[in-house]
């Protein structure tokens, strides 16, 4: 069953079904709504139900404060849909180049182990894989309720492939599930979602700043300008910052693509003191820090991680070297 969504701001009207998010129906409807993390955490997807009614996914959802609640404002990535409805949504959205996101059901293939809580899964869909470099989808695993987000490491393809770099979190309810999960498991994607995508139209130098669970978009990334080739012209920094030497990888991942070549440079670095570790030590936005003058001025910067360190970042970049927020993309991962 469907039901029409009225959106005031923009004027527009979508369908939506009772099982799916009006988020997520609006922007298959390719309406510009705002949004980011479709996950209850970023408090980008607002909106104030004017008529109807809908059912809350989650309640206690961090993207809402009590002063929100008072006000009756929703999260629309965690509202469904419980009659027709008319609502406005507080923040204004941005058109998107991407590929229309959509629900497909998938078999994982294969993973295999990077680190000691790292594992790269590997599912099919039976229809083309269709993202941009640095995207995100929506997974659905057997018992759970809710769904988590999940950046690609690889890039669109006819073979419907998905990839995904995925950090097991102690005590994770999806991560345990997911690390459990043997080849055959079948899952629902929904996809693709997500702004900090590979930018194409100039040849600009790309600086990748990942931490921990970041790795994912960022290989992503460099796997997409890998595919565009040396014409593209511009070369790669990619730092990626762990807690100790146990958990940095992904240089190998960086140094197979093969017409990336003497273009790439990998800059890792922990944060812990670790005996075993002759790199540098500190936090990723300290090593970005050391970048010459004119890579601030001239590159396209992605980063992806936990959000204290994208606000270490971010904060470097846009007030501590002036890079235009045009130049800075990322979706924070909660
Ligand atoms: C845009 C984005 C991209 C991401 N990409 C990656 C990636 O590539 N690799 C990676 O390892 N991690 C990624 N993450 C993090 C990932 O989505 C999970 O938060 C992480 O794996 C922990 O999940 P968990 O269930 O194991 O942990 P838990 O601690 O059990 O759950 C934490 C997360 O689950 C969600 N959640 C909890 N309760 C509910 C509920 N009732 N309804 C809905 N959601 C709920 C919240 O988002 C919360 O942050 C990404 C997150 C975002 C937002
Ligand atoms: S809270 Fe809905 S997009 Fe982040």
């Amino acid at each position: 069953m469907a039901y029409r969504i009225h959106e005031d701001r923009l004027g527009a009207a979508f369908d939506c079904a009772a099982d799916d998010a009006l988020l997520r129906a609006g922007l298959r409807a390719r309406l510009p709504l705002a949004y980011e993390c479709n996950a209850g955490g970023c408090g980008s997807c607002k909106f104030e139900l004017l008529d109807g009614e809908i059912l809350d996914t989650w309640p206690a959802a961090p993207g809402l404060s009590e002063r929100d609640r008072g006000r009756h404002r929703h999260l629309a990535c965690q509202s469904r849909p419980a009659s027709d409805c008319r609502i406005r949504m507080i923040g204004r959205g941005e058109a998107s180049e991407a590929p229309t996101p959509e629900r497909v059901g998938a078999i994982l293939e294969a993973v295999e182990d990077l680190t000691h809580d790292m594992r790269e899964f590997r599912f099919r869909t039976d229809r083309p894989a269709n993202f941009l470099p640095g995207q995100y989808a929506l997974l659905s695993l057997p018992g759970l309720g809710s769904t988590r987000a999940y950046s690609m490491s690889n890039v669109a393809n006819d073979t419907g492939e998905w990839q995904f770099i995925i950090r097991r979190v102690r005590d994770g309810v999806a991560t345990s599930l997911l690390f459990d999960l043997r080849p055959g498991a079948r899952v629902t994607l929904d996809g693709p979602y997500g702004h900090a995508y590979l930018r194409t139209a100039a040849a600009r130098h790309v600086v990748c700043i990942a931490g921990g669970s970041g790795l994912s978009p960022m290989i992503g990334i460099a796997r997409g300008l890998d595919r565009l080739g040396p014409q593209h012209g511009g070369s790669l920094d990619f730092f990626y910052g762990g807690r100790s030497a146990d958990d940095i990888c992904g240089e190998m991942m960086l140094r197979d693509l093969p017409r990336l070549g003497g273009r790439l440079r990998f800059h890792p670095i922990v944060s812990n003191e670790d005996s075993r570790w002759t790199g540098r030590t500190g936090m990723v936005h300290e090593l970005v820090a050391d970048l010459p003058d004119e890579t601030f001025s001239h590159a396209d910067f992605y980063l992806a991680g936990p959000p204290p360190m994208a606000e270490a970042v971010v904060s470097l970049l846009a007030r501590g070297r002036s890079v235009p927020a045009d130049r800075i993309h990322y979706d924070r991962f909660f």
